[in-house]
């Protein structure tokens, strides 16, 4: 099964990621992940991409591209795929169309997450997360114990760095210009399922799961 995770920054794609490949037995390929490990790591793809994650705008299409690429053959997985932050253009989506036409598979559904604006500035404002063990928390809804520190190893939580207001304000504006043409795309290829996100996580869980479970029995 292939699955692709559609939504603008903040709407819970790595969210509901994170519950769903397991469940489904997927491999979860988030580019935003991959990217921030090569910035960590100090690879050469990190100091290419960091400038531009920093800024709120999209890595160059070529780069995403490749990284991809050999993500998906490095991981083998009969099962499958969750794609979460790729494609994010329609050049992107028609690349990726390509490779699985060359490799003979398809995608299943595009999930898109629908959440309004004004709920996405505060989930992303409230973000913090252990540079340690990297578990999440939110302000005001997922507290740590202790303000400011992370529960399992005490570590000083941080914010990723385009959580910044004004770069969040970008990565939105981006959204709306580079990404939401995605909608109509997969929309026309008869692919997408809109589910409204701004529920309990748990919900919104169960609306993707329900949605999934008429792939698996058609
Ligand atoms: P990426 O990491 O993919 O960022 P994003 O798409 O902006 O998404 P986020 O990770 O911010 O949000 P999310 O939708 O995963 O939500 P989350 O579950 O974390 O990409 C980062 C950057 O990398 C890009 O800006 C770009 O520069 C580059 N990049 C990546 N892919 C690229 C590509 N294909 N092409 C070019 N460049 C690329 O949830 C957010 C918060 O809300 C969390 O705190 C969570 O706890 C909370 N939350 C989640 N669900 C709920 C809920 N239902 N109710 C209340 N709170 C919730």
């Amino acid at each position: 099964m292939i699955l692709v995770l559609l939504g603008p920054p903040g709407s819970g794609k790595g969210t509901q990621a994170e519950r769903l490949t397991d469940k489904l037995g997927l491999t979860h390929l988030s580019t935003g992940d991959i990217l921030r490990e090569a910035v960590k790591n100090g690879s050469e793809l990190g100091a290419k991409a960091e400038s531009f994650m920093k800024a709120g705008e999209f890595v160059p299409d070529e780069l995403i591209i490749d990284m991809i690429t050999t993500k998906m053959e490095e991981t083998s997985n009969d099962s499958g795929f969750m794609l979460d932050g790729f494609p994010r253009n329609l050049v992107q989506a028609q690349k990726l169309d390509e490779i699985f036409k060359e490799s003979s598979l398809t995608i299943d559904q595009v999930i898109y997450l629908n959440v309004p604006r004004a709920e996405l500035a505060k989930r992303l404002s409230g973000r913090f997360y252990c540079p340690t063990c990297n578990a999440g928390y939110n302000y005001p809804v997922h507290l740590p114990k202790n303000d400011g520190v992370c529960d399992n190893d005490g570590e000083k939580l941080l914010r990723r760095a385009d959580d910044e207001e004004n770069v969040v304000q970008k990565r939105l504006e981006v959204y709306a210009k580079q990404t939401s043409p995605l909608e109509g795309y997969y929309r026309g290829q008869g692919l997408l399922v809109e589910i409204a996100a701004d529920s309990d996580p748990d919900e919104v869980t169960q609306q993707i799961i329900n949605s999934v479970s008429k792939v698996k029995t058609n």
